[in-house]
């Protein structure tokens, strides 16, 4: 007999509407490319990379990591993603059977890692201004609180008066998922991982760094934290080019990522202006992305598939009803999802 694990019976794989479409705009990756020092760490070292196994945990990356964060090595983590950094951070804290508790809506990995690992994803509505509900969170006596700002998909931000409380109150970890930080005002809670014992900071490469194809992500958190994680992960997590490639980026790229980041952020604005000329009413967003109330949210993005634009459809937001969410990075791209909306309104 095999042994089917009763947890799995529902679950389904991850699929996204996917129709490979001119304009890809549904995933709010860096449209503007990979980063420069990419294309020369794969031409010079590409190869010979391929024969051996990577070193165990990262090592190069983790220093690489350190500098750029500013912290020491001991406090760094790294994973296939930095999806993969949270599924482990669930399963180094939490048994099977408990609770891990996050805001509603975000990120949609999370209730789906939290079921990979036998745990009881609980959502809590954001509240009407898009804050974290800090006394619902710990009303659910979470060992693990997951609190995403920018959140994905609603673009908006957690507030640090709110984080600051759930953080000093939490029962266990907070788990704070910064992969959009880059093109937030602010909102950077590093400091909240250098300081407290009990917060894990996750970012990502993929996202304003151009390298979603090489699945690198990170955390930063108390040594004793990053520790656990470490255990949950397991050696080899990366492949060891795109380990090269990560270092490089964060070695080198800074300024053009902070130059990819700028654009997107003044289109994301200009963005905004072209939906509202069509009545629509975009929320306030500080990632790369605008998610836009729209009813029919399915029929609109597949009529802008037809199209060849491919944007995310939700439907049924807690709080928000049917929305697209519109990934931001070079105009002539945004020109076309407007042109588009515009056909299918
Ligand atoms: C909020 C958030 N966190 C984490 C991720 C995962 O990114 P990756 O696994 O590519 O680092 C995503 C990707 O969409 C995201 O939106």
């Amino acid at each position: 007999m095999i042994p089917f694990r009763d947890t799995y019976r529902d679950i389904p794989l991850y699929s996204p509407a996917k129709k490979p479409c001119r304009v890809d705009l549904s995933d709010n990756t860096n449209l503007f490319g990979p980063p420069p020092s990419a294309e020369r760490v794969l031409r010079e070292e590409g190869l010979q990379r391929l024969s051996r196994y990577p070193a165990g945990y990262a090592p190069d990356l983790k220093r690489a990591v350190a500098a750029y964060a500013g912290v020491a090595v001991e406090n760094v983590t790294t994973g296939c993603g930095s999806d993969d950094v949270i599924d482990c951070a669930l399963r180094a804290f939490l048994e099977p059977g408990d609770v891990v508790a996050y805001p509603d809506p975000t990120f949609v990995m999370v209730p789906l890692y939290a079921r990979l690992s036998a745990l009881r994803p609980v959502p809590v509505p954001l509240k009407a201004d898009h804050d974290v509900d800090v006394e619902g969170l710990l009303a659910t006596g979470a060992k693990v609180l997951y609190v995403c700002t920018p959140n994905n998909p609603t673009g908006t931000v957690a507030s640090r008066a709110a984080l600051e409380r759930l953080v000093d109150r939490a029962p266990g970890v907070v788990l704070i998922d910064q992969a959009y930080v880059e093109f937030a005002k602010g909102g950077d809670f590093m400091d909240l991982a250098r300081t407290r014992p009990n917060v894990l900071v996750t970012r990502t490469m993929s996202k304003a760094f151009g390298l979603a194809g090489l699945r690198v992500g990170w955390a930063v958190g108390a040594p004793a934290l990053v520790a656990e994680v470490e255990k949950a992960r397991g050696p080899y997590k990366h492949t060891s080019l795109g380990e090269a490639v990560a270092v490089a980026a964060l070695t080198e790229d800074v300024p053009w990522m902070e130059a990819c980041v700028a654009e997107a952020v003044e289109n994301r604005e200009r963005l905004r202006g072209g939906l509202k000329v069509l009545g629509l009413e975009p929320l306030p967003s500080e990632g790369n992305f605008l998610l836009v109330p729209v009813p029919e949210a399915r029929r609109v993005g597949e009529a802008m598939r037809e199209r060849n634009v491919n944007v995310r459809v939700f439907e049924g937001l807690p709080g928000v009803g049917d929305a697209l969410r519109i990934g931001c990075g070079p105009w002539p791209l945004m020109a076309s999802a407007l042109k588009a909306l515009k056909e299918v309104l």
